[in-house]
């Protein structure tokens, strides 16, 4: 880990806390925690520990880049982030709400889909628009779910260079102009806190530098925190720090 403020992992037990004020969380900068966080994955015979008691700490407004070889744990490092997978061990702490990664799914389902739907944009690895939707109505749409008001959405595009495609649908455009559009989504819904999993990985190096500025200047601009997953050195040196998850 390089520049990452480490924390000591414990098992204490936290007590319950309220629900998440959402009004409160959107306008406050997040700091973002994980505490002795563990993830083992059992397949047949095999067990894989993905994740091995981590813990960081990456103040709000700031960036980290987590970087290692293919099948390191990043994709599933940003998944536990906003609870589409539980961990063995440990917490996530977002804007000072604890949330315990250990908890059945189903139990913080709700919670994380509040919370996924208005504080934190998530760029998967594979693009995850409306299919029947034109990229400029998938922008709406993100927008407007995260209470944010609607017409800004070309702009979006355009910023990440897919204005002119802004009227297609999905399946009529390329990957990495999926891409584009997705965090096109994720920008125009203003969140607290962006994961994002390789969000240059299908793009070529002139559009990956174009959208890196991008992402970057949104950044600054807003102060959301940044997480992102990058096998790109440099992408993930422009960060403010990185968490290097093994292997490379
Ligand atoms: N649902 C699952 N069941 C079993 N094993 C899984 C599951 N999801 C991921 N894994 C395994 O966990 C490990 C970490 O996967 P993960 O997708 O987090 O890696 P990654 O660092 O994002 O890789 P890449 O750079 O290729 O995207 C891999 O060995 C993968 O095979
Ligand atoms: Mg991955």
């Amino acid at each position: 880990m390089n520049g990452v403020r480490g924390t000591k992992a414990t098992r204490s037990h936290t007590p319950k806390r309220p629900k998440v004020d959402l009004t409160m969380y959107a306008k406050h900068r997040a700091q973002v925690s994980v505490e002795g966080l563990s993830k083992r994955y059992i397949s047949g015979e095999d067990r894989v520990q993905v994740l091995d008691n981590l813990s960081f700490t990456v103040p709000a407004s700031e960036s980290l880049a987590i970087v290692g070889r293919s099948g390191s744990g990043k994709s599933t490092l940003l998944n536990l982030l906003c609870g589409l997978e539980h961990a063995d061990t440990g917490k996530v702490i977002l804007a000072g709400q604890e949330f315990e990664a250990t908890q059945p799914t189903e139990v913080l389902r709700p919670r994380w889909a509040q919370l996924r739907r208005q504080a934190i944009g998530v760029v998967f690895q594979e693009a995850n628009l409306m299919p029947a939707m034109t990229l400029a109505e998938n922008v709406q749409l993100r927008a407007s779910l995260a209470g944010q008001s609607s017409g800004d959405d070309i702009r979006w595009l355009e910023l990440l260079g897919v204005g002119a495609e802004a009227n297609r649908y999905p399946d009529q455009v390329s990957g990495g102009q999926r891409q584009r559009a997705a965090l096109a989504m994720v920008f125009a819904m203003k969140p607290a806190l962006i994961l994002a999993d390789e969000p240059t990985g299908s793009l070529d190096l002139h559009t990956a530098d174009d959208v890196a500025d991008r992402l970057f200047e949104v950044q600054r601009q807003t102060g959301c925190t940044l997480l992102l997953a990058t096998h790109d050195p440099s992408l993930a040196g422009r960060c403010h720090h990185q968490l290097n998850l093994g292997g490379g």
